[in-house]
């Protein structure tokens, strides 16, 4: 169909320069330039260098994201970009984009949330949102579980992390056990081999007083630090460190949190379909932990293909396309690039 909203959208929240170009709720492309090698050597995203490669890769990432979906940037009927949350400079490098092109081209600009967005994605992938839809967003940086009524405007957090992100967990994790960064798939791999029962790792905020503060939220900092001292006290006493054992029963905590809160939520406010995003979503126990028990608890599960899991262009062009679908009004041309926006805040 032709008279479905065509949109461009820019996401530069954290070290990935998007850009993707969605018709309705088709995806026709997704250019996606990474800075991350050039943070691996400080183990995290430093924001002055994430910027300063947003700045570089910004022009010719529209270049291929156009050429590549075959279509004019003067064919865009609206362009949408990620106003936060985020790093603020590298969240403002997008927005400046996207107003520049939203002027010059003529056409509507729309702020958006990037959790938002990482809901929204599931559009291409799977389809309309079942609403309401509940969502568990894991990455480097965030954590959260969501009630999604309406994806364009009703979004309610139910919980989050109250310290470490999950993925943050991962990568520090791989750092103790001596893996790569970003630690999170090299903690995958390794947990393969490994033994998931092997240590009995603390699940954070599920005691059951904890429960009733905490129902949905989330800590990964204690189980961190267990993991560093179990690891430490193994080194000091001279012996060598079960890597693949220890990837393992960390990842299994994590897991069995996450999916545990996850379809808590899903049944206590009588929600049938939850939907996994974020860059975690990748990680294979999480992703058959939930699939187990969705289906124990009569559960459908969503989850993007590992591409548009992690930060993306096409996220934000697909919540775009719905804004524009759904004649939400579209943002002024001062919005700003808001590094703390709030969840329930869908459109700057
Ligand atoms: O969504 P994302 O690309 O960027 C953020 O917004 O943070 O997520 C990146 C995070 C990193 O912490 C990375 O270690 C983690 O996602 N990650 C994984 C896996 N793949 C990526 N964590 C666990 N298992 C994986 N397979
Ligand atoms: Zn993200």
């Amino acid at each position: 169909m032709t008279d479905q909203p065509l949109v461009l959208g820019i996401e530069t929240s954290c070290d990935e320069t998007g850009v993707g170009i969605v018709r309705g709720e088709t995806l026709l492309f997704d250019a996606v330039a990474s800075s991350v090698d050039e943070h691996a050597r400080f183990g995290g995203v430093v924001p002055e260098v994430a910027s300063r490669a947003h700045l570089e890769a910004m022009v010719p990432t529209i270049e291929r994201a156009t050429r590549e979906a075959g279509i004019r940037l003067e064919d865009v009927d609206a362009v949408a970009v990620t106003s936060g949350p985020g790093l603020a400079g590298a969240l403002l490098v997008g927005v400046a984009s996207a107003k520049a092109l939203a002027v010059a081209l003529g056409k509507p600009l729309y702020g958006v949330n990037h959790l938002a967005a990482h809901v929204a994605v599931d559009i291409v992938e799977h389809g309309p949102l079942p609403e309401p839809t509940l969502a568990l967003l894991v990455s480097g940086g965030h954590s959260s579980l969501l009630l999604v009524p309406d994806v364009t405007h009703d979004i309610r957090s139910l919980g989050s992390t109250i310290d470490d992100a999950a993925g943050e967990a991962f990568d520090k994790v791989a750092r103790v056990l001596g893996l790569p960064f970003p630690g999170g798939p090299y903690v995958d791999r390794a947990a393969r081999e490994g033994d998931a029962a092997y240590i009995d790792f603390p699940r954070g905020l599920t005691s059951r007083r904890d429960m009733e503060r905490h129902r949905f939220d989330f800590s990964f900092s204690g189980l961190k630090t267990a993991v560093a001292r179990w690891v430490e006290a193994r080194e000091r006493d001279g012996q060598p460190v079960p890597v693949a054992d220890v990837a393992a029963s960390f990842q299994e905590a994590v897991t069995d949190v996450l999916t545990r809160k996850a379809v808590l939520a899903c049944r206590e406010n009588g929600v049938e379909d939850l939907l996994i995003g974020g860059g975690v979503a990748a990680n294979s126990r999480l992703r058959a932990m939930a699939q187990e028990r969705c289906d124990a608890g009569g559960i459908r599960l969503r989850v993007p293909r590992p591409g548009l899991c992690t930060d993306n262009g096409a996220m934000v062009a697909s919540l775009g396309a719905q804004m524009v679908a759904r004649g939400r009004t579209p943002s002024l041309l001062d919005l700003p690039a808001d590094s703390s926006m709030p969840v329930a805040l869908v459109q700057a």
